[in-house]
């Protein structure tokens, strides 16, 4: 897996971003996230079990860790989108515990999916426009007074053009997202996340599945984040990617964070070649969406459910358009 070999010269790293001893769990400078005994079982499974974790604000940080190793089920409990059994953690310093991911996506933690949730039926711009913060079908108030809601309309348009321009999905704003190739519904999923103006951007494997012919522009969308003032948490296999954009690398195994540190240090661990030696294998997407013929392997409960909240949401968004058009 060499497709997203940087093309150009190395980014800077952000360092200096811990304090004390390279260990698991160790302190860091300007924590954005800081999580505290968090547990998560499934059956008899615990899929994540971190005793301490910190997460360095305006930098770059990958997850890392062989499949089943509890990444994306510490991505669905920091977001609220699932409920730890046990444990606590703070973003910018507020407790999340029990804050539903709408809360936290409008506080300014925003998340990508492992398998896009780009809306196929929706158009590229439309699905932007979802991404908005205080869209005016949740405020009352502003429902009742169309003049108030017009103008913010047109204002998340404007923002929703702009970073499509950015991400270079402008000339396609009218098509339906499933015209859209992997990669670029991909990019349309990040550019949506920014809608938002999140503090923090967590990305679920953002190069899976995406042509090498786009992986460069993810890659410098990316590193770009940390530009505008942003974190970044992303989950990645590719370890070229890890290596050339990370500034912090994290590796779990087992629901346990097994090592961190800076990208060169960590890829040498041999906790960390370990856990990448021990049960690397991939389950294969089609098959658990049902695109492809096969039998789905044990332990892609996750990858059904993310399948399902695809549906959810998609269901929810056509409801709400059908609304929208019976109200004109
Ligand atoms: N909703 C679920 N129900 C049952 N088991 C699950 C569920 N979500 C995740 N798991 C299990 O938890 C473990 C961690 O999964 P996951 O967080 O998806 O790992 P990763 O993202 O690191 O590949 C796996 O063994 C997986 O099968
Ligand atoms: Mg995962």
């Amino acid at each position: 897996m060499s497709s997203s070999e940087p093309k150009t010269a190395a980014p800077v790293k952000t360092t200096g971003l811990h304090t004390g001893e390279i260990a698991p769990g160790v302190a860091k400078v300007d924590p954005i996230i800081v999580v505290d005994n968090v547990s998560r079982s499934f059956g008899g499974l615990k899929a994540v079990d971190v005793e301490h974790l910190e997460i360095p604000r305006n930098a770059i940080t990958a997850l890392i860790g062989p499949n089943g190793a509890g990444k994306t089920t510490l991505f669905n409990l920091l977001t609220g989108f699932d409920k730890p059994d046990t444990g606590s953690w703070t973003f910018d310093g507020k407790k999340l515990n029990g804050i539903p991911a709408f809360k936290v996506s409008r506080m300014g933690q925003v998340r990508t999916f492992q398998l896009t949730k780009a809306l196929g039926l929706l158009t590229v711009l439309e699905n932007m426009k979802l991404g908005a913060k205080g869209q005016r079908g949740e405020s009352m108030w502003a429902g009742l007074l169309p003049f108030l809601w017009r103008k913010q309309e047109t204002a998340i348009e404007e923002k929703a053009m702009e970073l499509l321009t950015r991400f270079k999905l402008d000339a396609k704003s009218e098509d339906f997202a499933a015209s859209l190739s992997g990669g670029q519904r991909k990019l349309l999923e990040m550019a949506r996340a920014l809608m938002s103006d999140p503090t923090l951007v967590m990305l679920d494997e953002p190069m899976a599945g995406v042509n090498p012919a786009l992986t460069q522009s993810l890659l410098d969308h990316i590193l770009d984040l940390k530009g505008y003032g942003m974190t970044v948490l992303f989950v990645e296999h590719d370890m070229h990617m890890v290596r050339h954009i990370a500034d912090w690398v994290v590796v779990m195994a087992e629901g346990k964070v097994v090592a961190e540190g800076p990208p060169e240090d960590v890829m040498k661990n041999p906790a960390v070649i370990d856990a990448y030696l021990g049960s690397h294998q991939d389950v294969d997407l089609g098959v658990v969406t049902g695109r492809i013929e096969g039998e789905i392997p044990a332990g892609a409960e996750d990858l059904l459910a993310e399948v399902e909240a695809i549906d959810a949401v998609a269901v929810a968004a056509a409801e709400r358009k059908e609304h929208e058009d019976e109200a004109k």
